[in-house]
């Protein structure tokens, strides 16, 4: 008797898409990652700890990636700013290799990249290493050329990701990056405020990012709102700004929809001009110190007819939005992780709705090795 078996199908394991698959294996791969680098809440680098750095003697620290690495670097970098007091600068590859960056011997490198390939980024960290300059490379890859040239690789335990749209290494390098900045914070002698609940959140992410998954036909629900939409209009603050920028690269990666991430206060100096009746926002409120400003945001683009998915950990929300997305009440520097499922949920259903190939997108590569 002949057994049908299709090895892509196999390789999808039971799911529709690679893309798919990769969106659900995120708390498992952000819980091994976690595993790698903690031992409980206690944070464990021994590739770190085996270098003999200086760390105090640092001058300044560069964040440098791709496309979603990139948004990764910003992610760090608003951590560091926020808990160090070196200068630290945050650029994609391409801008940094042409550039003419400060580098010396107490100059830092942070290069993030899923395949260790990308061909912008390892001439940046060439560029590092000509200098004298240290260098600490995020890579998914083991044995990747960013890995044989950084002075210390941290690895994100993504398993390999086939989807062309970066979904679980991104995740990862959120959850490893945050670990890094909470350590080298350590070890610069800078004290942590809230770092208790913090690591606790860190350790129970998988959690959190289970519950968003749960919650799919919900999100799918909230993507009709794109069908046969030309653009969409992303907006947050803070760290919120981060996110979005990471939802409207995902939303036109994979959708073709064309979509633009803004901070939500420089709405009224230009994007609001573009605000029509049946226009669509996706609105992130997570920074509790800044929602009550962009709810107002938001309410203008209402008021000139504009559609609203809002995602928010607000407890009190207006009834006036139709789409509500509600998130836990996370740590702020944290909630970007759950968000992020959520942005990419909408990616994908908008995708699947434009009937797109969201594997293979056009024009897209997974790794670009060539300039
Ligand atoms: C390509 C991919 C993106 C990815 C970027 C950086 O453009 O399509 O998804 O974010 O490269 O890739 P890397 O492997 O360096 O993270």
């Amino acid at each position: 008797q002949h057994v049908p078996y299709d090895i892509a199908a196999a390789q999808k394991g039971g799911y529709d898409t690679f893309m798919e698959k990769e969106i659900h294996e995120q708390p498992y791969v952000i819980h091994e990652t976690l595993r790698m680098y903690m031992d409980h809440t206690q944070i464990k680098i021994d590739e770190l700890d085996k270098m003999d750095w200086h760390f105090e003697d640092f001058n300044r620290v560069y964040f440098i990636g791709c496309g979603t690495a990139y948004h990764a670097c910003l992610y760090a970098q608003y951590l560091f700013d926020k808990w160090l007091n070196i200068p630290s600068f945050c650029m994609p590859a391409s801008e940094f290799r042409y550039g003419d960056p400060k580098l010396d011997k107490k100059s830092l490198c942070i290069l993030v990249s899923q395949s260790g390939e990308t061909a912008d980024t390892l001439a940046a960290l060439k560029m590092a290493k000509e200098k004298g300059s240290k260098s600490i490379a995020i890579t998914n890859v083991l044995g990747s050329t960013i890995s044989r040239l950084a002075d210390v690789t941290l690895y994100t335990c993504a398993g390999p990701e086939i989807a062309v749209a970066s979904t679980k290494a991104y995740t990862t390098q959120l959850v490893l990056l945050c670990v890094l900045m909470i350590q080298l914070a350590q070890k610069m002698n800078c004290s942590i405020l809230d770092v208790d609940s913090l690591l606790q959140d860190l350790q129970n992410m998988d959690v959190h990012v289970e519950k968003i998954l749960s919650q799919k036909e919900l999100i799918k629900d909230f993507s009709s709102l794109l069908k046969n939409k030309k653009d969409a209009y992303f907006i947050g603050r803070q760290l919120d700004y981060v996110s979005v920028l990471e939802g409207a690269l995902k939303l036109k990666e994979i959708s073709y929809i064309h979509a633009d991430a803004y901070y939500a206060g420089e709405l009224k100096h230009g994007p609001i001009a573009l605000i029509e009746k049946g226009s669509v926002v996706i609105a992130l409120a997570m920074q509790e110190n800044v929602a009550e400003k962009t709810l107002s945001n938001i309410e203008e683009t209402m008021a000139r007819g504009a559609h609203v998915i809002l995602i928010t950990s607000m407890q009190k929300v207006s009834s006036d939005y139709d789409h509500v997305f509600k998130i836990d009440n996370i740590h702020p520097y944290l909630s970007l992780i759950p968000v992020t499922i959520v942005l990419q949920l909408i990616a994908y259903y908008a995708a699947l709705q434009n009937e797109c190939d969201v594997d293979k997108p056009r024009n897209l590569a997974k790794s670009v090795t060539v300039e």
